[in-house]
């Protein structure tokens, strides 16, 4: 059994893409007949790349938890859609139907209303991998209220600083969360988070980890007293469904922040209905899911790759979605391969750092474990480098696994350049072909279309900046609050074209081959990081003059943050505690996935007769080049290179 919009063979794949070029409209408006919509659109695709205005399936009306939940309850409703897999090995694994599912989303629904919470508003959400943050994210889409899922490894002062941004008044949270062998505690981070706030309205607390917190009368309430109170209800009306809201196609799905390259992450917007299809259509041809696979994503569903490839698309495409609560190295580094093995999983996705961090375990974790369910395999988040790739292939995939590498973006609502899984040809380290409705072009500085040219091994490639002459239907609309700089960050570096930020190859086959961010944006374990954020959060320590972050190449994050400062009167028999001073700060400020791996003082920073930071410079001592730094003439101070390059850490 296959779906009506799945690709089946290369011949295919080159006529949809020759389709979905030629005439965009009828090709998305054919696909998007096979959801289930409570009005037709007037028109399917109306924009422009100036402003920007993209607007998808116009006029339609749906909501996307219809489509995520109900059409599936008639036939597959005793089917798994969440199969739930706990931090520790020993306790119950949670099996959730589809009608379960339907249940729980309809009473969490049903509890917002209660608690006040109107469609549009935003609903931030800090919880732990739980089934329940599913129902939390479902339970707003079938309001129409707008979640804005922030990952457990953010700090007070971001949440704080996200909240304002969205006007965010309620949030759903737990007591705290089970990583490995941690226990954290994030209904204590809100407190923080809400300390002198007036704002938040309702806080919803579900209980996990059983740690004390604080509930402030009035405004704290339990999931767990809350979802009864909100059964009653639903049953005391003769039912358990709480009808969807219909929503504008158009409409605020959801908000999730990312960073930039400048120091305040954005809130991407993404809408109802082109995100549906985007994920659903991408879900199903990247990994040819047929009916009745176990799919099991990595991923957290604090990032997009969560929202997008653990909850919305394979929920709307029926499938049987893994959730894992866990680390892939606790209770040891075997977990990934048992909970395979268990649960007879057949698509795995997962991201290059967890595959170095594993490889470098040896093949001990793996020995004796059944992996003969897999089928095929992916990756995202950040290159895949070709030992990893081969590694991946070799002893998880067993030669006989496609691996997908997905190469996409928050922005990008799903994936935009990748292989799809043993239809069209997977080549190491590279994410390959573009799917249909994607047009990448790669422009060089002035945005003029980038030159094939020979290479010293005979091959012809061609390299630039990555960016998409139209839109698909899952790009964002917006940045929450703020369309302007919607428009500046991604539309204005080059004319009628949206710009990715990253870098990347072509070969004569039409491949792409992502090299990486061109802009102040570090990829830290596949997370992003903007330098600039980073260096705003350093430079408010006490001491610290001035800052410069960068990346360099680090052997399982892919990149580690370098970071070079100026600090008053800090003695060489000090330099640690200091670091360490500095380290509490920045994870006070941001989180601690954003707190630096090397850390270096120093007197003075190249920087050009102009005040600028020669970042270029200050990249090459961190990638550990100390000589041929290149030409320093027109710095202020060129012998303040020097002494950097002496004292690299
Ligand atoms: C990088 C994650 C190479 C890229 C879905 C992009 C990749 C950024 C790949 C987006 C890949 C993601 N190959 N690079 N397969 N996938 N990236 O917003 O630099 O967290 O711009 O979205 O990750 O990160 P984000």
């Amino acid at each position: 059994m296959s779906y009506p919009y799945q690709i089946q063979s290369i011949d295919q794949y080159h006529e949809a893409y020759q389709k979905s070029v030629e005439d965009p409209e009828a090709f998305w408006g054919a696909i998007a007949a096979h959801f289930q919509w409570r009005k037709k659109w007037s028109k399917v695709l109306d924009w422009n790349f100036k402003e920007p205005k993209i607007e998808w399936f116009k006029d339609a009306r749906l909501n996307i938890t219809e489509n995520c939940i109900d059409r599936h309850l008639e036939k597959m409703g005793e089917q798994p859609a969440i199969i739930w897999e706990p931090n520790n090995p020993d306790e119950r694994v949670r099996t959730v139907t589809y009608n379960r599912l339907h249940k729980r989303v309809c009473q969490v629904a049903q509890m917002l209303v209660n608690n006040g919470v109107k469609k549009g508003d935003r609903v931030c959400i800090y919880m732990g991998m739980v089934p329940e943050l599913a129902y939390a994210v479902l339970g707003c889409a079938r309001i129409g209220a707008i979640h804005s899922v922030i990952f457990g490894g953010f700090s007070a002062k971001s949440i704080a600083d996200r909240l304002a941004d969205a006007n965010a008044e309620y949030i759903i949270t737990c007591d705290g969360a089970f990583r490995g062998g941690k226990d954290i505690p994030l209904k204590s981070v809100i407190d923080d988070a809400l300390v002198g706030n007036t704002t938040v309205k309702k806080v919803i607390v579900y209980t996990r980890t059983r740690t004390p917190v604080s509930m402030i009368k009035g405004r704290d309430v339990w999931w767990e007293d809350e979802m009864l109170h909100a059964e009653d209800i639903l049953e005391k009306n003769g039912s358990i469904n709480f009808p969807a809201t219909a929503m504008d196609a158009e409409d605020p799905l959801f908000i999730l922040y990312t960073s930039g390259s400048t120091g305040k992450p954005k809130g991407v917007v993404h809408t109802c209905g082109g995100y549906m299809v985007w994920t659903t259509y991408t879900f199903v041809n990247v990994f040819q899911y047929t009916p009745g696979d176990i799919y099991f994503c990595t991923a957290d569903i604090g990032w997009i790759t969560g929202h997008s490839y653990i909850v919305y698309g394979p929920l709307a495409a029926g499938a049987t979605s893994m959730m894992f609560e866990g680390i892939p190295t606790w209770p040891d580094a075997g977990r990934f391969w048992d909970i395979t093995e268990k649960h007879k999983v057949n698509i795995l996705y997962t991201a290059p750092t967890a595959i170095r961090s594993l490889m470098g375990f040896g093949l001990d974790p793996i020995r004796g474990k059944d992996l003969s369910s897999l089928k095929v395999l992916g990756t995202v988040g950040e290159p895949i480098n070709e030992e990893a790739w081969h590694w991946y292939n070799e002893n998880i995939g067993q030669k006989k696994c496609p691996i997908v590498d997905t190469w996409w973006q928050t922005e990008t609502g799903g994936c935009l350049i990748t292989n799809l899984a043993g239809i069209t040809p997977a080549k190491a380290s590279w994410a390959t072909l573009p799917l249909p409705g994607v047009q990448p072009v790669l422009v060089d500085e002035e945005g003029n279309e980038a030159k094939p040219a020979p290479t010293a091994d005979g091959a012809v490639i061609t390299s630039g900046n990555l960016c998409m002459k139209a839109p698909w239907p899952g790009i964002l609309r917006t940045t929450w609050g703020d369309h302007d700089r919607c428009r500046q960050t991604y539309f204005s570096t080059y004319k009628d074209l949206y710009f990715t930020g990253d870098g990347a190859l072509r070969d004569e086959n039409g491949n792409y081959r992502i090299t990486g961010r061109v802009d102040d944006v570090l990829n830290v374990s596949g997370h992003r990081i903007g330098t600039a954020e980073v260096e705003n959060a350093i430079n408010m320590h006490a001491g610290v003059i001035e800052s410069a972050v960068v990346g360099y190449p680090h052997d399982i994050k892919g990149q580690g943050i370098y970071a070079y400062i100026i600090a008053e009167g800090v003695k060489p028999e000090d330099e640690e505690r200091q670091r360490q001073n500095i380290l509490q700060t920045v994870t006070r400020i941001i989180g601690p996935i954003a707190k630096p791996d090397k850390i270096q003082f120093v007197n003075g920073l190249p920087k050009t007769r102009s005040g600028k930071i020669m970042r270029r410079i200050l990249r090459k001592i961190a990638e550990g080049q100390t000589d041929n730094l290149g030409d320093t003439s027109t710095l202020l101070d060129p012998a303040v290179v020097e002494t950097i390059a002496k004292g690299k850490v």
